[in-house]
Formats: C-alpha cells, sequence, structure tokens
C-alpha cells in the first residue's frame, strides 16, 4: 500500500471558519504574538493567554470539517495516510482521520506548568486561572508557542521521509522548523500543493501546484489519487 503523508496549515480550516494567521483577516493582524502567544506573554499576563485561546477554542467548538478534511479520510480506503498538522484544531480528528501528529499541540487540551508530559483534554471551552494539574500547578494551553521548542519535528521529518506522495495544503510555509518539513520529501515522491496563493512556491523541483482554496482543491487531488493505478509510479 503506498503512503501519503498529509502537511497541512491554517488554510486547510479557513473554509470551516476558522481564522488562519497571515491572510488579511488573520489572526496576527489582529493579535501581536509576542502578546498571546509566547512563555513572556504567559508569565506577564496570563489571563490575556488564557482568554486568547478560550475564544478561538470557543469558535471551534461551533464549526465542522470542511470537504477538505472528509476527502483526507477517504484516502484511508486506499493508501497509507499520516497527516502532519500545524494546526492545534481538532478538524482532523472530527473529520474521521486516524493518522495525525500535532506539530504545534492541540487547542483542546491543557498541559501542566510543572511537567509538561501532564497532559489533559478541556472539558468544553474555557481554561481558568485556578484549574491545576495533579502537581497542583496552574494549567496552561497545550499548544506551542513562539520560542518554545517544536518536540514532533523529528518524527515528523522521518515521516515525511517515508513518503510515496507528499500533499501540502493550506500553509504560507513561513514558520519553522515545521517549513523545513518539505525538504525532507523523496526526490522520487509525487509532491502536490494546495493553496489559493500558492505561486510563490513553484521553485520547489516537480511540485504540482493546485491554486485552488482547499474544500474544492482537494477533494479534486483525492478523486485522481483514488483512480490512479497505486502499482504505477504516481505522476
Ligand atoms: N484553502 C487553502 N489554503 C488557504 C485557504 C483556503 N481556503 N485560505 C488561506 N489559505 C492559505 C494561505 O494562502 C496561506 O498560504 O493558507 C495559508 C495560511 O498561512 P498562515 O496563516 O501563515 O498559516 P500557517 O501556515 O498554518 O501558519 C503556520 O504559524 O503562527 C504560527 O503556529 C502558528 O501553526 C501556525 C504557523
Amino acid at each position: 500500500m503506498k503512503k501519503i503523508v498529509v502537511f497541512t496549515g491554517a488554510g486547510i480550516s479557513a473554509e470551516s471558519g476558522v481564522q488562519t494567521f497571515r491572510d488579511s483577516n488573520g489572526l496576527w493582524r489582529t493579535h501581536r504574538f509576542e502578546e498571546v502567544a509566547s512563555p513572556n506573554a504567559w508569565d506577564s499576563d496570563p489571563d490575556l493567554v488564557l482568554e486568547f485561546y478560550n475564544i478561538r477554542r470557543k469558535q471551534l467548538l461551533e464549526v465542522e470539517p470542511n470537504p477538505a478534511h472528509l476527502a483526507l479520510v477517504k484516502l484511508e480506503e486506499k493508501y497509507e495516510v499520516q497527516i502532519i498538522t500545524q494546526n492545534v484544531d481538532d478538524l482532523h480528528e472530527r473529520a474521521g482521520s486516524t493518522n495525525i501528529l500535532h506539530l504545534h499541540g492541540e487547542i483542546r487540551k491543557a498541559r501542566s506548568t510543572r511537567n509538561q508530559s501532564l497532559i489533559y483534554d478541556i472539558d468544553g471551552w474555557e481554561l481558568k486561572r485556578g484549574d491545576k494539574c495533579e502537581l497542583g500547578s496552574q494549567l496552561r494551553p497545550h499548544v506551542v508557542w513562539f520560542g518554545e521548542s517544536v518536540d514532533q519535528i523529528g518524527p515528523a521529518a522521518e515521516i515525511v521521509g517515508t513518503a510515496d506522495i507528499f500533499l501540502v495544503i493550506g500553509t504560507s510555509l513561513v514558520v519553522y522548523p515545521a517549513a523545513g518539513l518539505i525538504n525532507y520529501a523523496p526526490d522520487n515522491s509525487a509532491k502536490y500543493l494546495v493553496d489559493p496563493k500558492a505561486s510563490r512556491l513553484s521553485g520547489i523541483p516537480n511540485l504540482n501546484i493546485i491554486m485552488e482554496k482547499a474544500g474544492k482543491g482537494v477533494p479534486e487531488l483525492v478523486g485522481q489519487l483514488m483512480n490512479q493505478d497505486t502499482e504505477s509510479n504516481p505522476s
């Protein structure tokens, strides 16, 4: 069974109604990430940080996976599929994908500020001051903040290195080390990029660019891949 590795960013969730970060209406147009998504922000104003993630979590509970998320689930009927996402939303899970690695954490989980391996599901949308871990320390969002290490980048790079087919969907590829993953795709793998503004990446060799929104481009690409004879080399 051929292996497809899918690398997603905020763009795959945009049509579900989840804000991206760097589009004209993106989160970093109305917030300074240094003030809401960094260790210094947490030290200086934890209530502002908690509120920033509570608002996003509340919105997430009101949206659904879109056709792009659902199309990736269909791929699992014919391929071994591994999703590596920069997104902290749970829309891939809710769509039904079964093999998901979150590079930047998960907004619906909280973790101890004393032992980061203590991770808890957040019931509902709110994480408040006074919500504590079993060791008695304040819980924080289980999200990788700017300036923090991306612990999953090693395993993610290894996974990308095993791809027969590599899909990149809805990411500006400006945040490292995540963006560097595209360099780990094997030379002989078939590479596809789905993004309405993808033209800037035409420098990547053998990249099939689909300049469409994910909600249209991903189902179309999945349709092609599902019709492909997986014995032959993917074109
Ligand atoms: N379908 C497909 N792609 C889309 C759509 C859509 N409907 N709408 C926007 N896009 C594309 C944009 O063209 C852009 O290339 O999605 C990308 C969104 O880029 P960013 O907002 O930068 O999001 P992302 O690449 O996921 O950011 C990476 O930055 O702030 C950090 O940790 C945060 O994980 C995030 C990381």
